[in-house]
């Protein structure tokens, strides 16, 4: 297989997803990891020259650039031999979706909350907006200790995206006691966290 290009940060959930997934699918060392530091202020050339959205996480391979991360997990699933991460129908596929959307809706809301928070001067801060995402953040996170048997069973992308999702919270939202009220979340994401998709991408500044 030709060797692909990941332009990612370290930090970056989506990145961290997409990393999982390449875990996952056995084909991690068929990419070259390249780091690409950037943030919405702070845009990166090579990321704008194969991304026009300008993001990370973004994949070279068979002569295209792919993105965003829901694009670039898929094409590395369509290239696997291991067990499928998008189950191919019937209620399993569209519980996997789900959870998907779930897990980067939270993490939607955790990046706009810590961009207001930290990108934003100071006297610009609108707490209205910090409420709002906080309350979105929270909003998922009950309704996945409510359907925490959804996240049982074999690896998905559902809940390999809800784990880079827990993932973030734990890494940068670290002050945010996201387990308290949600003991069946914090178990299932206990074990699923000692798995090599996760285990061997965890964040890093
Ligand atoms: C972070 O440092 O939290 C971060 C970096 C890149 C993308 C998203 C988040």
């Amino acid at each position: 297989m030709a060797k692909m290009k990941l332009l990612y940060s370290p930090a970056s959930p989506y990145a961290r997803k997409v990393r999982a997934v390449a875990v996952h699918a056995g084909l991690l060392k068929n990419i070259d990891l390249v780091m690409a530091p950037l943030s919405p202020i702070a845009p990166n050339a090579e990321v704008d020259a194969r991304n026009p959205v300008g993001k990370v996480p973004t994949l070279s391979a068979d002569g295209m650039n792919l993105f965003d991360s829901a694009v670039i997990c898929e094409y590395l699933d369509s290239k696997s031999r291991k067990p499928k991460l998008y189950p191919a129908k019937g209620k399993a596929r569209w519980t996997a979706l789900r959870l998907h959307a779930m897990g980067d809706g939270l993490l939607d809301a955790a990046l706009l909350w810590r961009y207001e928070n930290t990108l934003r001067p100071e006297a610009l801060r609108w707490s209205d907006w910090s409420a709002g995402q906080m309350k979105k953040i929270v909003g998922v996170l009950d309704r996945l200790e409510k359907e925490a048997a959804s996240l049982a069973g074999r690896a998905t992308i559902g809940s390999l995206t809800v784990g880079c999702a827990l993932g973030y919270l734990d890494f940068r939202f670290a002050d945010f006691d996201w387990r308290k009220g949600r003991p069946k979340l914090a178990k299932w994401w206990a074990k699923f966290g000692e798995l090599p998709a996760m285990a061997e991408t965890r964040p890093t500044a």
